[in-house]
């Protein structure tokens, strides 16, 4: 039986669809106008790709400008993505920030779904689009608004501190969100000395090594940290003996009583920033120490990464096409956003008090 052999990748057919609409050749001022970007990221961008990816982030730039845009762009994002069309980058709780202040009518979400929920929230009468909204999270999807109120009723009065990792509903029976920037500090400043804090168990078990307080969790793990192990840690400090070892607190504690610094996403870029270890080893996403590198020199970035499948949803030609068609709108049932914005307000005042 004769096979097709050239049936086209979901990636070579989104371009194809794409070349319709634009001009996507690399052409001499495609390169120029892009050329600051590529110092960026040509050491994990080779050069003969660069010009699939140029063109991409020249009309994406265009259009952004076009339709009044701004784009979000996590941490976790591609390095063409982080340094080629983000306006803002940063953590969540960076992103939540800067969210809230934007003045752009249309935020283009570059990141999670909680991620664009959280920005719609804070801007519920502007356009918040995510290029795929199949990008959700591990976390979000593992507690539904109903265990909440079940846990609330378990525990009368007891408050609860969520992660922002989170879907919209479960934002709304909560009392006040975290993220891993300001988790402590929001579990330290809640009354009472017993704690709910859901969902991610790792979260909550790091958070309680630092605080007095009884935390009550939920069995929620993010997929990317989870699978990290002390023997992974082992074996890391054992094949590059100079390496400093950092990580992110979704880790389970015994990766984390490991290493030699942990923080948020943000955090860490801080650390390697601040202490300019030789060489360092970012347990977390891979496309962290991919981001950083290029505004880092002298440092020595060593894998130990996995990868968010859900962060890698998103790609330039998904977000050129957002741009262009206005899809996918991110829309927050009326009836829950003042509760769940209210949430995410409350931890945004938080962290401002504490600057
Ligand atoms: P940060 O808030 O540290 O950026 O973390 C978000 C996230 O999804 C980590 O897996
Ligand atoms: Fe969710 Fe983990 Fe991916 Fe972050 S890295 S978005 S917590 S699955």
């Amino acid at each position: 039986m004769v096979q097709l052999i050239n049936a086209m990748t979901p990636i070579e057919e989104a371009r194809a669809i794409l070349a319709d609409g634009f001009d996507l050749k690399f052409s001499k001022s495609v390169q120029k106008a892009t050329s600051t970007v590529f110092e960026k990221v040509k050491d994990k961008i080779p050069e003969i790709e660069w010009p699939f990816f140029a063109p991409l982030i020249f009309q994406i730039n265009r259009l952004k400008k076009e339709k009044d845009a701004v784009i979000l762009a996590h941490n976790y994002q591609t390095p063409q993505i982080y340094h080629g069309v983000a306006d803002i980058v940063g953590d969540s709780l960076q992103l939540a920030q800067e969210a809230a202040k934007v003045r752009q009518s249309v935020i283009v979400q570059c990141g999670v779904h909680f991620m664009a929920e959280t920005s719609k929230l804070l801007n519920p009468e502007k356009t918040v689009l995510i290029p795929d909204s199949r990008a959700g999270c591990s976390l979000a999807a593992s507690i539904t608004a109903e265990d909440v109120v079940a846990m609330r009723a378990q525990y009368p009065g007891v408050p609860v501190v969520t992660y922002v990792n989170t879907s919209a509903a479960v934002k709304a029976v909560t009392d006040v969100c975290c993220t891993s920037s300001n988790a402590l500090d929001i579990v330290n400043a809640v009354e009472g000395d017993t704690v709910i804090m859901i969902p991610d168990q790792f979260l909550a078990q790091n958070t309680a090594k630092k605080t007095h307080k009884k935390i009550i969790t939920w069995a929620g793990a993010c997929e990317v940290h989870e699978t990290f192990t002390a023997q992974d840690i082992a074996e890391l400090r054992h094949a590059y003996p100079t390496a400093k070892i950092i990580a992110h607190p979704e880790c389970p504690p015994e990766v984390i009583a490991a290493v030699d610094y942990a923080g948020s996403t943000a955090g860490m870029i801080d650390w390697v920033k601040t202490q300019r270890p030789a060489r360092v080893v970012m347990v977390t996403e891979c496309s962290m120490s991919d981001n950083v590198a290029s505004e880092t020199t002298g440092v020595d970035f060593l894998r130990g990464c996995n990868i968010c499948p859900h962060m890698k949803r998103i790609n330039l030609e998904n977000i050129l096409w957002s741009l262009h068609t206005g899809t996918e709108e991110v829309t927050v049932d009326p009836a829950i956003i003042e509760p769940a914005r209210a949430a995410v307000r409350r931890m945004i005042d938080f962290s401002k008090k504490g600057d």
